[in-house]
């Protein structure tokens, strides 16, 4: 058995983490650092690249030095990352011109709109599987090269690269030696047709991007370069965005499976095997990895809203002091007594895709304690994931049987009961929870030979509790149809 150890590193919307896992698939160590979410205007979210860089390069270096460890113990290193987020940097300072624009951001919703009537969806659809929308990059990186002084000079003059979270981290890593990104993450840049595997001309003229900016594509499994920044240079060998690297870390590997993250959003994510499927139902069609050569597609229903609905009643209504309370509160009243919660707190994504929905409680009446409200967010979050489920099996013709499950709410068991019960399938939540990391580490080590094939990393994924759907359909049914009625009073409010 070897001797040395896996690096992941998980960079995530609100924080960055490394994670060691040894060739068992067992977690060594963990470090995490939080980092600061700038909110400059209304539907804005930017990052501070260069605090990317800081937090996620300082937790690796922790990582390593509270397990006693040192660079040399280390095999290689394995990055996933918040996807679509755009940075853009000047190749001679080696820093960002302009803060990262968050993939929750909706600077360019109206620039979007212009796109859909101007009638460029079909042809964007085709080519990169996506629907057009502000939540991908392609927008955000025009917006960054017209609104920053001097960028489009500067771009003419080659002097800028662009890139998603992963490659910028990459080109920090290896001081500048490789600007590169992986396919999952091409694939959510609205630029790259996942067909013809290249970034697209057409879509790179429509969007006036220089080709020289656009990073090297490879699979997900390779060598992307060495860090310079250890004594000991270690290979960065796994990348993917973080919902794909979920869906291998949950060791989906046969069409039909599926699993969903309960994060800030909600993310469900199917393998279609190597057909790239065209949603009829408004999901997006994205490449889940390339390995040897070989891709494999996914469909994805993307909910904004998730985890970040109980932190609102937290956080903005101080409804509940802890997350983790939000069970016992939900338990504590018998049913939802007729209230409904839309979370759609910054629009409503798959399958509405109505940038100008916003959140709505309906239901309301002198009886309503906070434990219904709390209760409500909880179901609002499993009906937008049963919304997403329910497309998928139509796009699929077929129904899905269960849903591996990750990420922190799934804890809450109240929740992922409810799931069940409303998905009308099994809902299974494996032991090691880390499936993200645990994707990005299995791609680092199985390009390495550390792990020899996927035969030799399927036994450790394992389950922790399989919950099996108990309410009776027409309870179900019944529920479901209020929701709907509820999401409908919540659609297009913005623009009432
Ligand atoms: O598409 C956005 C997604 O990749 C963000 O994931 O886990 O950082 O919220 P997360």
């Amino acid at each position: 058995m070897s001797k040395k150890y896996i690096l992941a590193l998980d960079q995530g919307t609100t924080s960055s983490r490394a994670i060691i896992f040894n060739h068992s698939g067992e977690i060594i160590s963990v470090a995490q650092k939080p980092f600061q979410q700038y909110f400059p205007k209304a539907g804005w979210v930017e990052h501070d690249a260069q605090e990317i860089w800081s937090t996620q390069s300082s937790v690796a270096a922790e990582v390593v030095a509270q397990t006693d460890l040192d660079a040399q113990d280390i095999e290689a290193i394995g990055i996933t990352n918040q996807r679509e987020t755009t940075v853009v940097w000047d190749t001679e300072t080696q820093q960002p011109i302009h803060r990262a624009i968050v993939w929750q951001d909706r600077r360019t919703s109206d620039y979007c709109e212009e796109l859909k009537a101007a009638g460029h969806a079909d042809m964007i659809r085709d080519k990169t599987g996506l629907i057009i929308d502000a939540y991908f990059s392609a927008t955000k990186l025009k917006w960054i090269l017209d609104n920053v002084e001097g960028a489009r000079e500067k771009a003419a003059a080659g002097r800028l690269k662009f890139g998603t979270v992963d490659s910028w981290l990459i080109y920090k890593f290896t001081k500048g030696a490789t600007h590169a990104t992986d396919i999952t993450n091409a694939s959510r840049t609205m630029l790259y047709n996942i067909h013809d595997q290249c970034w697209d001309q057409e879509l790179l003229d429509l969007f006036d991007i220089p080709a020289e900016m656009m990073p090297e594509v490879k699979s997900n499994s390779e060598v992307f370069g060495e860090t310079a920044n250890t004594l000991f240079p270690i290979p960065i060998t796994g990348v993917a965005g973080d919902q794909q690297s979920a869906l291998f870390g949950q060791m989906c590997l046969e069409r039909g499976m599926a699993k969903t993250t309960y994060g800030t959003g909600c993310f469900l994510v199917m393998n279609t095997g190597e057909e790239a499927v065209q949603s009829d139902n408004n999901l997006l069609t994205t490449v889940a990895w390339k390995l040897d050569d070989k891709v494999t597609y996914a469909l994805e229903g993307s909910v904004f809203i998730g985890g970040a609905a109980i932190q609102w009643l937290r956080d903005g209504l101080g409804l509940l002091s802890d997350a983790a309370d939000s069970e016992a509160m939900a338990t504590a009243v018998e049913d939802n007594d007729g209230v409904y919660f839309v979370p759609a707190l910054s629009g409503l994504a798959a399958p509405y895709w109505d940038q100008f929905a916003r959140g709505t409680l309906v239901g309301l009446t002198r009886g309503t304690t906070k434990n219904h409200i709390v209760r409500a967010a909880l179901e609002g979050i499993a009906y937008q994931v049963a919304d997403v489920l329910k497309a998928m099996e139509q796009d699929m013709q077929s129904e899905t049987k269960e849903m591996r499950v990750d990420g922190g709410a799934v804890k809450n068991n109240f929740m992922m009961q409810f799931q069940a019960d409303i998905l009308r399938s099994q809902v299974i939540r494996p032991k090691v929870m880390e499936t993200t990391a645990m994707g990005a580490a299995y791609l680092a080590g199985l390009a390495t030979g550390y792990w020899k094939s996927i035969d030799d990393i399927q036994s450790q994924w394992q389950v922790d509790r399989e919950f099996d759907p108990e309410m009776e359909s027409e309870a179900a049914d019944q529920l479901l149809k209020r929701w709907h009625a509820a999401v409908e009073r919540s659609r297009g409010w913005e623009k009432t």
